[in-house]
């Protein structure tokens, strides 16, 4: 289990008008020996990046971006739980700052009514079993007008101010993903998964549902049961048999 407490999480915020990806950039100034707990934001991104390889795209000063440096003394193995932990934070974030009702698609999505409104994206680097750094970046859509979303997403996509229909404070949701990580890494640090799951468990809409799970080419049906210590998806296929699925192999959708 993780035993150091990372409580330092925006200590100093490096604010950008424009660069390629929060990622990297918090990428590179951690191989330079950054400091842990460090964010780096910015107004925009000309080469943001989503899970899978996808691009990850939102209008100038329209979206909060963000990465943050991470160098827990933990195993490899816990870097999914970290990012799932990030899901509860942004979830709960969202839920106080707008009173939307987020809830955390499988591993760490985050939808309001069926549309996506934030991604979460973890990279880190490890040398034997402990980690130099983990970089977690997240891009939630804020102030996007509809037409802000590509005609193609508008369907699956959403921001806060169209579920809200009123824009909505970055700075806020800033003050208050810093208070909720503060929170729930320290009950992460002292309980571990149980905590990590009954947290996501309470936030997620994934758990309960007919999931289609695309792995390479084949893709399975199953119920949507549980996660597992090590974030994986645990599904009840057809035959009875229960599954565990790594969000690093497959994506899901629903039934
Ligand atoms: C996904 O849904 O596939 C993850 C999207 C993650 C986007 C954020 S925006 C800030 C940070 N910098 C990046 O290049 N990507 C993440």
């Amino acid at each position: 289990l993780p035993h150091k407490h990372i409580s330092l999480l925006g200590k100093e915020i490096y604010l950008f008008r424009e660069l390629t990806s929060t990622n990297s950039v918090a990428r590179q100034m951690a191989v330079s020996g950054a400091a842990e707990g460090i964010i780096v934001m910015s107004r925009s991104q000309s080469a943001g990046r989503g899970r899978m390889q996808r691009q990850w795209h939102c209008p100038p000063g329209k979206g909060l971006l963000l990465s943050m440096i991470l160098r827990p003394q933990i195993s490899v193995q816990f870097v999914p739980q970290l990012t799932l932990l990030t899901a509860v934070v942004v979830a709960e974030t969202i839920k106080i700052v707008t009173g939307c009702a987020a809830g955390i698609k499988w591993p760490n999505d985050i939808f309001i009514n069926d549309k996506k409104v934030c991604g979460i994206l973890a990279e880190s680097s490890f040398s034997k079993s402990n980690f130099e750094y983990i970089i977690i970046g997240l891009g939630i859509n804020v102030n996007l007008g509809i037409h802000h979303l590509p005609s193609d997403c508008q369907k699956t996509s959403t921001s806060l101010s169209l579920e809200l229909g009123e824009n909505v404070s970055r700075v806020k949701l800033l003050r208050q993903f810093i208070i909720s990580w503060d929170e729930h890494i320290q009950g992460f640090v002292k309980a571990g998964h149980p905590y990590l799951r009954d947290k996501w468990i309470k936030n997620n809409v994934t758990l309960g549902e007919n999931v289609i799970v695309n792995k390479g080419d084949s893709c399975l049906h199953g119920l949507a049961v549980d996660i597992s210590e090590k974030g994986g998806l645990i599904v009840r296929l057809a035959d009875g048999s229960l599954q565990e699925f790594l969000a690093e192999d497959v994506s899901i959708r629903k039934r």
